[in-house]
């Protein structure tokens, strides 16, 4: 039988590179503070480009590296937390533009764990027989939801979209296992808040009042607190890297491997001393984890794809090496898969 398969990859970065000493003239933060506390060098930063936008070119390149026409396509499953609208979906935007016209197309939301969560959704679409080539695309626009007077939370996001391409064949990235997870009791650690329920019998609740900066030349009806990222830093951090070493061991055991057989993990992009923790408590080493969060930060939805896509650019993958891929993130939200190059 047939397994399911990653068989192409595509990503895209806003132009604009917004580096540390650039943060440093908006809020009281240093260079020096982001680099040592995070491993962030620089972020990619929209100076106009929209999610859909990034997600089209991401996709866009996706579908030509797999091989494949758009009307081959059936399937586009996005995940963002920053569309451009409620309604149409990221993923209907992207269909049109790329003329993915025999596609069926969705949006899902799993935070920085959204890569993870399209692609094992996308795996159960190929496995059941139901569609044979679905594009899954990480896309983020998180400048729009920053609050850029915090300066423990703005200088850690960034823009950007990853995508890959999945089929049901034995060639490409196959997977060998897979798994997702969620908690949300620790909801409450990472939030962004949505519209609040404004209608004939509920005023606009206290707590949605705007700041000094948005007051500032918007409409009277607008005056409601915009959603901003909010979080509280260090119990993520503990989260994060708890659920890494978790999601290592346990996807090993599911796929029958031992940490020895694997080539190179791929974790979600937020924080070098979170990857640094975590490769010391599964007792592996640390360059086998692939980073580039110094030049992008944490694209949230998008890290993976991005990684990934960069990963297969190298050329240093090879026939037989084994990968795990693993997110986390708000709700909170973590899974993993493992795959083998062939
Ligand atoms: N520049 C300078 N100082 C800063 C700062 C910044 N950008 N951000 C926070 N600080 C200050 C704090 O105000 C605090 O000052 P104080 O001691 O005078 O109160 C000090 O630095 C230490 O803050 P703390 O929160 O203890 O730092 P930390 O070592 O925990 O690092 C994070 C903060 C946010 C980098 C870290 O907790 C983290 O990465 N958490 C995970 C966040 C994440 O990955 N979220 C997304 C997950 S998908």
């Amino acid at each position: 039988m047939s397994h399911v398969a990653i068989i192409g990859t595509g990503r895209y970065l806003p132009e604009h590179i917004m580096t540390n000493d650039d943060l440093s003239e908006l809020v009281d933060t240093s260079d020096e503070w982001i680099r040592t506390r995070t491993g962030i060098r620089e972020r990619r930063v929209s100076t106009g480009i929209s999610t859909s936008d990034l997600a089209y070119e991401a996709g866009k390149r996706a579908v030509v590296e797999a091989g494949l026409k758009p009307e081959d396509i059936d399937l586009i499953i996005c995940t963002t937390i920053t569309p451009d609208y409620f309604m149409p979906s990221c993923a209907c935007i992207v269909q049109e533009r790329i003329g993915a016209v025999n596609s069926a197309a969705f949006d899902l939301t799993a935070a920085c764990t959204g890569m993870i969560y399209g692609m094992v959704t996308a795996e159960q679409f190929i496995k059941s027989g139901m569609y044979e080539n679905v594009l899954v695309i990480g896309s983020e626009t998180l400048s729009r939801i920053l609050d850029w007077e915090d300066r423990s939370s703005c200088v850690l996001f960034g823009d950007g979209a990853g995508a890959v391409v999945m089929s049901k064949t034995d060639k490409g990235g196959v997977l060998l296992a897979s798994r997702l997870e969620a908690d949300g009791s620790k909801s409450n650690l990472l939030t962004c808040s949505a519209i609040p329920l404004q209608n004939p019998y509920v005023k606009s609740p206290s707590h949605f009042q705007p700041t000094e900066i948005e007051m500032q030349g918007m409409p009277k009806k607008d005056l409601y607190r915009l959603p901003k990222i909010e979080m509280i830093g260090q119990e993520v951090f503990k989260y994060a890297v708890r659920t890494i070493t978790d999601n290592i061991n346990n996807i090993l055991k599911k796929a029958g491997l031992s940490i020895d057989d694997i080539a190179y993990i791929i974790p979600h992009q937020a924080n070098q001393r979170i990857i640094e923790q975590a490769s010391k408590f599964c007792k592996v080493p640390l360059e086998r984890f692939y980073m580039n969060l110094d030049r992008y930060g944490n694209t949230s939805a998008a890290s993976i794809g991005i990684a990934l896509d960069e990963l297969v650019a190298t050329g240093e993958l090879k026939q037989g090496d084994r990968l795990i891929l693993v997110g986390f993130g708000g709700g909170m939200t973590s899974g993993s898969i493992l795959l083998e190059w062939r």
